[in-house]
């Protein structure tokens, strides 16, 4: 298997202690109470597992299966939403948990499907937030692991053309072909 990569963004061991870091912020916050973490497939489900780990109060987990990208490396501006069995979110903590913010129209759709569904609570997690990424139209992001370039990135559950999600690292690919 050659998955070729321009560079290493973010190592394993510094992924694994900001979402340590990341899991200490949610248990303080959420101290003493429930919450579902809705993951937003499929790119965040390394993310999602990484911080259940590390986290010790009661969590239940449910999926949101969201698609902009059409196997390109630039937004697509419609997003498709499939339905799959989602746990009853209503009078509860929700936590969305996304792998990266781009244009940032993937977590307005998460929070709308939500919010729609009238939680006691509705934050955010995400793994990566693009430099540029356009903060006008997304909801606030509560929990950040990372601000990085205005660069394609994969890897963590990222994909390129549905290849990468396996390493254990963030980086640039080399998609030049
Ligand atoms: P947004 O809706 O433009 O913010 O893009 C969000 C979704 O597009 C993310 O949840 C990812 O699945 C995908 N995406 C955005 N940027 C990248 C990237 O750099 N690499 C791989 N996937 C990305
Ligand atoms: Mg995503």
């Amino acid at each position: 298997m050659i998955l070729p990569i321009k560079k290493i963004l973010i190592s394993r061991e510094e992924l694994e202690q900001r979402i340590t870091s990341l899991a200490d912020e949610i248990n303080q916050a959420y101290r003493g109470e429930e919450l579902v973490l809705i993951s937003v497939l499929k790119g965040s489900v390394m993310f999602l597992t990484g911080l259940m780990k590390e986290l010790d109060i009661d969590v239940e987990i449910g999926f949101l299966y969201l698609s902009s990208y059409q196997g390109e490396t630039a937004p697509q501006t419609k997003i498709n939403h499939y339905h799959l069995p989602f746990p009853d979110i209503k009078n509860r903590n929700v936590l969305l948990v996304e792998d990266i913010l781009d244009s940032g129209a993937s977590l307005a759709c998460a929070f709308d499907i939500c919010q729609h569904k009238e939680p006691t609570s509705l934050k955010t997690c995400v793994l990566l937030v693009k430099k540029d990424c356009k903060k006008t139209k997304t909801p606030p992001v509560d929990f950040k692991g990372f601000d990085i370039p205005n660069e394609f990135v994969v890897g963590y559950g990222l994909d390129h053309r549905e290849k990468y999600r396996q390493l254990p690292y963030i980086a640039v690919p080399d998609i030049s072909d």
